[in-house]
């Protein structure tokens, strides 16, 4: 593998063997502290639209394999007086940058660095489109507490439409073996959202939260994008809350969430932070996803 810019092309044993390697590195990491596996070698994270969870976990990512980190974020850099992403790349692998970590809101954005620079591209999220590091935490995450993928139920709530969250789990779950039910709103859960399947068969769509808490595994909400939103595509937001806000599981369910979330909106906060919450499971497991797929492309593991 010499880049992920998403999972769509990412074969069911390439998805194993990854999260294989991030079960073997989090242990390391665990028991030895950091390695250097990248000891000499600098991670360019080229952040340029707004990230918590997956810019630091990279960056602890790089850092546990022994890497040194060139971060930059759109404010504050070159990018706000015009300079192009081709010449921000340029610049960062003239100072010594060995691969890039890109979000970007253009879709196709990682794929077209990609095709252009001499090293190592990873998709940390383009526009609506693909966040591959993200499902592969899920994945993780399910693994850990389920012991297994195939079989699973795995419910995906709220805002699909401009879902790159989602996308990348439609391309990973189905091929592991999961069963993927889909609700939302109409005007953001289309029916041609079962077309992303890549198996055939294991992607539906449910039009209430009630049908998918009755029959989920595992129940993952996500956040309302505003920010990617035409006026009037949602109700408002009691209504939502009321409709599609998450506020109880069933025994033995769990609930997830990429966050950032809207507490009280599409997730009570007293289902969030309950004990059968795994989402600050998947912040901590973002760090040995991505640890794997920094040695996997950088050639080290
Ligand atoms: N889940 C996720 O991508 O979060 P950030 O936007 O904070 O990185």
């Amino acid at each position: 593998m010499n880049h992920l810019v998403g999972l769509r092309d990412v074969s069911a044993d390439e998805l194993r063997d990854l999260l294989a390697l991030a079960v073997t590195l989090r242990a390391r990491v665990r028991d030895e502290g950091r390695m250097s596996l990248l000891k000499g070698r600098s991670v360019g994270l080229l952040f340029l639209e707004p990230s918590t969870r997956t810019r630091f976990s990279f960056e602890m990512a790089a850092k546990n394999l022994g890497a040194d980190v060139l971060s930059m974020s759109a404010e504050g850099s070159s990018t706000v007086k015009g300079e192009t992403l081709w010449d921000t790349a340029k610049t960062l692998r003239a100072h010594g940058a060995h691969a890039f970590v890109l979000r970007h809101k253009y879709v196709g954005s990682p794929h077209q660095l990609a095709r252009r620079v001499d090293v190592p591209v990873i998709n940390a999220g383009d526009g609506i489109n693909e966040h591959p590091t993200q499902a592969l935490l899920d994945a993780l995450t399910l693994l850990d507490r389920f012991g297994r993928i195939d079989g699973l139920t795995v419910a995906i709530v709220g805002d699909l439409r401009h879902s790159r969250v989602t996308r990348s789990n439609c391309f990973l779950l189905p091929k592991l073996g999961a069963r993927v039910l889909l609700a939302g709103p109409g005007p953001l859960c289309p029916d041609s959202m079962t077309a992303l399947d890549p198996v055939g068969g294991r992607i539906e769509v449910r039009h209430t939260l009630d049908e998918v808490v009755r029959e989920a595994d595992a129940v993952m909400m996500l956040r309302i994008q505003r920010e990617r939103m035409a006026p009037g595509m949602l109700p408002s937001d009691a209504e939502y809350a009321s409709l599609w806000g998450l506020k109880k599981l069933r025994p033995g369910q769990v609930v997830m969430h990429p966050g950032p979330m809207n507490r009280g909106l599409e997730i009570a906060s007293d289902v969030a932070d309950g004990p059968d919450s795994l989402i600050f499971q998947q912040k901590a497991n973002g760090v040995a996803v991505r640890m794997a797929v920094l040695a996997r492309v950088m050639g080290v593991a």
